[in-house]
């Protein structure tokens, strides 16, 4: 092995100081790992290399297709230095100087020189000419001293070899903090697009950014709301004052947007507060309570300004009380009801329909009382005779009546001794039957259908209710 020898490196190409290096041999290239490295994409990665044998001084060419000329010839192999010479790389000049302290590489820049191509594996390569270069000072000199080319071996091919490859694959950390994993021989070259080093974007970027988005954002939110909902809402909801006497809002929504969306408490609670006046109270029944069923399953929104959430909820009950319909809600399935035709209050001689409680018979306003007397099944049979008899008007279909053109015994019973039940089952589908809506003349239910609110209400203290045209006064 031979004992490090001192290179000094004077750049004058570059604002640099002059650099030792204590070394045998040393890489002359564009890669960073080489010792002498020379930037211009003219350079190879590794083009050559100087080697001190027995304390003489050599240069190789690593690169055949891309020689060094040494004072104007281009190497082939190795060559010897001397103090004097002048060797070009690319567009540098490195000129040669050696002393007893070593060897002095002085590196210039030429500025404005043509590339030339030489290919050293050329089979035209003897023919062809370098440009002409400036050579060394002292000619002389450099003849003197020049030790003579080294014969070709194996031994110095493998010391090349390896340490190109080690250049190669020296990873050094980037000063400019790359976020990616720096490659290593050959990939080097391949170029690949980065982010990393773009500078950064200045903080009044995304200040300005959110300004810009926030504020259309908020005076869309401001003047026109129904830009954030799914679709307008119903006319009901929109408009800006009260329609319905007696009222069955408390205020008018004017198409806000926060009455029924809140951050806190649920959308029914939103709803409720709001539909409680002394004509309308948003009651639910007990079962759709355990359910899970509210307002918004019944009463949906956002479906544009003609839509008209009370009708679309007498139709919601067949759509969701159905055999089709598998879904469960909190555990509890669904299906079609009376086989799909009206219910029946009486099944196998017992009355099943519940009858009202104290408050919903109240409401009806019938000057009778349950007598102490009277247990469940008389009482609920004596609430449905009392309901329909003497107080709703007769309807075609149902001839006979009393003298008021409403409901009487004759009209339901054929006979009464013994009392005839085949006729009455007959007579429930004439009137909670489909329904004709009074305002707009829309059939809400077409006309053999169930109207399912009319047996079951579900908003007990609803004042406009259902069977009021058929009520007698
Ligand atoms: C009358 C009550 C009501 C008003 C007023 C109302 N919404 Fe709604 N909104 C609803 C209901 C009911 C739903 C459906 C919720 C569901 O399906 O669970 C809904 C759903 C939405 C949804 C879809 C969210 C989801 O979970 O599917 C958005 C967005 C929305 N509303 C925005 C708005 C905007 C914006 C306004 C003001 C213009 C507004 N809403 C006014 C009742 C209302
Ligand atoms: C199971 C279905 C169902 C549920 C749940 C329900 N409703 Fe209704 N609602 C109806 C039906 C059906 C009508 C149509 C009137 C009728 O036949 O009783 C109606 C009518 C209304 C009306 C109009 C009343 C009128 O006189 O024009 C309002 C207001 C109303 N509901 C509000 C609510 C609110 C608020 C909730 C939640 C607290 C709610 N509803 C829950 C079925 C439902
Ligand atoms: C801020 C008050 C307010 C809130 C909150 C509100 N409504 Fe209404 N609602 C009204 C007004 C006002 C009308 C129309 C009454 C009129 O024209 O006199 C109306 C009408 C209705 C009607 C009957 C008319 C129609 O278009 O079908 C239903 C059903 C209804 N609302 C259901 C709901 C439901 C369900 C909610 C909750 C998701 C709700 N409302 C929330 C004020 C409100
Ligand atoms: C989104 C689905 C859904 C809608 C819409 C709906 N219901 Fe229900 N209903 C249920 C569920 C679930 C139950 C509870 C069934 C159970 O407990 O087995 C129920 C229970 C009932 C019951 C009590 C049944 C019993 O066993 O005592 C009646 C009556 C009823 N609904 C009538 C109606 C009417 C009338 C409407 C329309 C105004 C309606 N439902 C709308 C899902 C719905
Ligand atoms: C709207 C139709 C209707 C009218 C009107 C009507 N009934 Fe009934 N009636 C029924 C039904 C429904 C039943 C139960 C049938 C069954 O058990 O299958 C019934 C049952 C009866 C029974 C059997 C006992 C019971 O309570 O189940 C008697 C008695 C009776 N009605 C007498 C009368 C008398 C008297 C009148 C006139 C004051 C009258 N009904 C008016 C429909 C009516
Ligand atoms: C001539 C029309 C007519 C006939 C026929 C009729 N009903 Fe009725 N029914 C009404 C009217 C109107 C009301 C509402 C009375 C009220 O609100 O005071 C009503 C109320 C009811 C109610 C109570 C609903 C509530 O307010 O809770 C039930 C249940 C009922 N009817 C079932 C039946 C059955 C079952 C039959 C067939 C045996 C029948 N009705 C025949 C007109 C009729
Ligand atoms: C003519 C009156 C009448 C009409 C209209 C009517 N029902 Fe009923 N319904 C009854 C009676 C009576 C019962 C048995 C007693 C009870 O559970 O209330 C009943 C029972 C029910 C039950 C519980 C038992 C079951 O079979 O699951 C549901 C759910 C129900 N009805 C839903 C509806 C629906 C949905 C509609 C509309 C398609 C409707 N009803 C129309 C009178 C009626």
């Amino acid at each position: 092995m031979e004992q490090p020898h001192k290179f000094t490196i004077v750049r004058t190409d570059l604002v640099q100081d002059a650099i030792t290096i204590l070394t045998d041999s040393l890489l002359i290239g564009r890669l960073r790992e080489c010792e002498l490295l020379l930037n211009h994409p003219w350079v190879s990665r590794v083009q050559a290399g100087i080697r001190v044998v027995d304390g003489r001084y050599y240069i190789f060419g690593l690169r055949p297709s891309n020689p060094v000329t040494l004072n104007g010839k281009p190497i082939v192999g190795n060559e010897g230095l001397a103090a004097g010479d002048r060797l070009a790389v690319g567009p540098f000049l490195v000129d040669v100087d050696i002393n007893d302290e070593g060897m002095v590489l002085e590196v210039a820049l030429q500025i404005g020189v043509e590339q030339y191509k030489l290919d050293a594996s050329s089979p035209d390569f003897e023919t062809m000419k370098p440009p002409p270069v400036q050579t060394g000072a002292d000619p002389k000199k450099r003849a003197a001293i020049r030790p003579a080319r080294l014969p070709s071996s194996k031994a110095l091919d493998v010391f090349w070899d390896k340490r190109m490859r080690e250049a190669g694959k020296m990873v050094r950390p980037s000063p400019l903090f790359p976020l990616s994993q720096r490659r290593t021989g050959k990939a080097q070259s391949i170029w690949t697009s980065t982010t990393d080093l773009a500078r950064r974007w200045p903080v009044s970027f995304f200040i300005w950014g959110a300004i810009i988005g926030a504020v259309p954002a908020l005076a869309t939110a401001y003047w026109y709301a129904n830009a954030y909902a799914p679709a307008p809402l119903s006319r009901s909801h929109a408009e800006k004052q009260l329609t319905i006497s007696p009222p069955i809002a408390a205020r008018a929504n004017a198409n806000s947007c926060t009455t029924c969306h809140t951050l806190r408490g649920s959308m029914e609670a939103q709803c409720a507060n709001c539909h409680s006046t002394d004509a309308f109270v948003a009651t639910i029944i007990k079962p759709h309570i355990e359910a899970g069923i509210s307002c918004a399953n019944c009463h949906p929104e956002h479906r544009g300004a003609e839509f008209r959430a009370d009708e679309a909820a007498l139709r919601a009950c067949t759509e969701c009380h159905n055999d089709a319909n598998k879904q469960t809600y909190k555990g509890r399935s669904v299906n079609t009801p009376h086989l799909g035709t009206f219910g029946y209050p009486v099944a196998n001689g017992k009355w099943i329909w519940p009858g009202l409680n104290d408050e919903e018979w109240a409401r009806k306003k019938i000057p009778v009382k349950r007598l102490q007397t009277e247990d469940d099944q008389t009482w609920r049979s004596h609430q449905f005779h009392l309901i329909h008899q003497s107080r709703v008007r007769l309807v075609p279909g149902i001839t006979s009546g009393n003298a008021q053109g409403q409901l009487s015994c004759s009209s339901c019973h054929r006979s009464l001794d013994p009392p005839d039940l085949v006729t009455p089952r007959t007579t429930c589908g004439l009137c909670h039957n489909g329904r004709v809506d009074e305002k707009s003349g829309r059939v809400l239910i077409v006309a053999d259908k169930a109207n399912c609110t009319s047996c079951h209400v579900q908003h007990a203290k609803d004042q406009r209710h259902w069977g009021a045209s058929l009520l007698g006064d």
